[in-house]
């Protein structure tokens, strides 16, 4: 939640932070705000609400340097107004900040006792004096930045300007992600990736508490006041993966990306037989395993119901699946047969690190699934079971769409690993898992055909205010995806429920205005399905049907059907998804919302 960008180089500042913070959008869109440095001295421009606001305030007043911060807001402090938007400024010295400070109050007290005076309800706005005052105290900034965040609690990716510094900045990070890029006579420091690749691909993930000293002709990375020397590491991925590409919304073309994100999580991992490599997860570790807890929020979460049944199947551990807000505070029943792994695609979500780290220094082997490089959730794992990739690429569109596809991919790839390296699948069965795999993606493609008639069922679909979405056995975490995407981006009211559960309360909703969107698959529970979405019918309740072709004659218990290809009962809940998806997506399309930033979210969520 918020993201932060800072550059230092030649080109126009306000322009890189502005393109820069259009990338990390997806990170908070209730304010925005630069602070430059030029001939003029230290300048600021922020408004309320999303990035336009600011792009228009500085076509009406801009800013000229070459050396700046800039910062995009999903408000935890304070309401989303101008007066609390970043960069926070204190004298000479402003600040941005992606994190929570949580000993402000009492440094804002601190503070206050000694003449600040403070313009803002937020946290961030401490720092800026702390380190001003540190610097009236005779100290460089460099040393007051090292100085103030001694004394600060909580997490933080800061970077720091100073107007008697005009040609460097400050920046540092404790449990708040920050990549340092590393240009030709330009350097730069971002939340994500996508802000700073149209200027280089070398970047640092610093880490925790490391502090960075950045000019134009060079950096120097400190930790604990030493010197430290960090590995940089080219990105493959082109700045064109963080761009709409034609597409009208970001979610729409990811969407669409699919079946190539899918060939992606797979690429290089699949043997000739029946093997599979995952490069970063150390199967070795697994031995004596008894049972296997999943740990994840939202999306995350529904992939993870969804690997639950693989590994049971496929492996034959017991998988428990948990929401990680509530497992952090629970008490941990486990023993030396227990692993524990986090699922996040953005790999900060403070909910899921917090439950893993906790598992974790009780002597619990832990390990993630996570789209983001270098993520907290992956090096928090990287020295015990260690992490698998989903390499969805860049996710923008704050509704996960290709996240959960290749989250689910992934934990069918760990499932046949994990029955490998422990002998419960043969080599043939392992080969035909992978062949069906290898065929995902073109099953996908055919899927996505679907797309038109889909966005024709719009204004249909558009009119109820309430859905219920059914599924049952694994595409049960389906029709709770589909729901979750319909109503965070449509804004209409809809729930997942498994179909049998239908009888047990849910079915007094049903009228004629209370439509469902039923999913059937071609498996052994379609008969109960269709029993189920029958009776729905029976009391006059629109239905809105996916099934698999070869299933045509269902038709009579639908007013709309949606047919996708028949695949193996495995892959099932990746097919259908996709048709979850595109409802949602039409739909919202069609009333008009914010579909790539939907209100009141934010796609990282680093608070609890
Ligand atoms: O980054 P994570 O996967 O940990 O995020 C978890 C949820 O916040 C996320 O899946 C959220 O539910 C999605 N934006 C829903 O589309």
């Amino acid at each position: 939640m918020c993201g932060i960008v800072g550059y230092i180089g030649s080109e126009s500042a306000a322009e890189v932070l502005v393109d820069g913070l259009k990338t990390l959008e997806y990170r908070g869109y209730d304010s925005a705000g630069v602070a430059v440095i030029g001939a003029q001295g230290l300048d600021r421009r922020r408004a309320e609400g999303k990035l336009k606001n600011l792009s228009k305030r500085l076509r009406a007043e801009p800013l000229s340097g070459s050396l700046g911060i800039g910062h995009t807001r999903w408000a935890t402090h304070g309401r989303p107004n101008e007066t609390n938007a970043h960069p926070h400024r204190s004298g000479s010295v402003a600040v941005v900040h992606n994190g929570i400070i949580e000993n402000y109050a009492e440094l804002r007290t601190e503070l206050q006792a000694g003449g600040a005076v403070f313009h803002s309800e937020t946290d961030t706005e401490v720092v800026a004096h702390l380190v001003a005052s540190l610097r009236d105290q005779g100290m460089d900034l460099k040393t007051a930045v090292e100085s103030a965040i001694k004394r600060l609690e909580g997490a933080y990716a800061i970077a720091v300007v100073d107007e008697d510094f005009p040609d460097e900045f400050i920046a540092a990070r404790l449990a708040s992600p920050l990549i340092l890029a590393l240009g030709e006579g330009e350097n730069l420091v971002a939340s994500d990736l996508p802000a700073v690749l149209p200027y280089t691909r070398d970047v640092v993930f610093l880490e925790e508490g490391d502090l960075a000293h950045i000019r134009r002709d060079g950096v120097t990375i400190y930790h604990q006041g030493e010197v430290v020397e960090r590995q940089s590491k080219h990105i493959k991925w082109s700045p064109a993966a963080a761009q709409k590409g034609g597409y009208k919304h970001f979610m729409l073309k990811e969407i669409f990306e699919q079946p190539r994100a899918i060939s992606d999580t797979l690429s290089g991992r699949l043997g000739q037989n029946g093997e599979v490599h995952l490069e970063h997860f150390d199967f070795g570790r697994v031995e004596g395993v008894e049972h296997i807890s999943l740990v994840a929020c939202g999306t995350s979460w529904h992939a993870a119901l969804v690997g639950r049944d693989l590994i049971e199947n496929i492996a034959g551990i017991p998988v428990s699946v948990e929401y990680a807000h509530e497992y952090r505070y629970r008490r941990h029943l486990m023993g030396a047969g227990d692993l524990v792994l986090g699922i996040s695609q953005s790999g900060e979500t403070a909910d899921t690190l917090a439950a893993l780290g906790e598992v974790k220094s009780q002597g619990v082997r832990v390990g993630c699934i996570t789209n983001v490089l270098e993520s907290a959730v992956a090096r928090l794992c990287s020295d015990s079971l260690g992490v698998i990739y989903t390499h969805a690429g860049p996710e923008i569109g704050v509704a996960s769409t290709k996240a959960f596809t290749t989250q689910m991919v992934s934990l069918h790839l760990l499932a046949l690993g994990l029955a490998r390296q422990l002998g419960r699948i043969s080599a043939e069965r392992s080969k035909a898992e992978i062949e069906d795999l290898r065929h995902l993606p073109h099953w996908m493609e055919q899927t996505l055909e679907a797309s038109k008639d889909i966005a024709e069922l719009a204004p249909f679909a558009s009119e109820f205010d309430n859905y219920l979405f059914l599924g049952r056995g694994t595409l049960f975490p389906v029709a709770l995806e589909g729901a979750l995407k319909l109503k965070e981006i449509s804004y209409l009211h809809a729930e997942g429920y498994a179909s049998g559960e239908m009888k047990h309360g849910p079915i007094a909703l049903i009228t004629e205005q209370f439509p469902t969107v039923a999913l059937v698959g071609d498996d052994a529970l379609k008969a109960k399905a269709v029993s189920n979405i029958e009776e729905i019918k029976a009391r006059g309740g629109p239905v809105i049907l996916v099934a698999s072709e070869g299933s045509e004659e269902l038709a009579r218990v639908a007013d709309k059907v949606v047919l996708v290809p028949k695949v193996p009962e495995r892959l099932q809940p990746v097919i259908y998804s996709l048709p979850m998806q595109l409802l949602a997506y039409h739909v919202a399309d069609h009333l008009g919302t914010d579909v790539d930033q939907p209100r009141n979210l934010a796609k990282s969520v680093t608070v609890e």
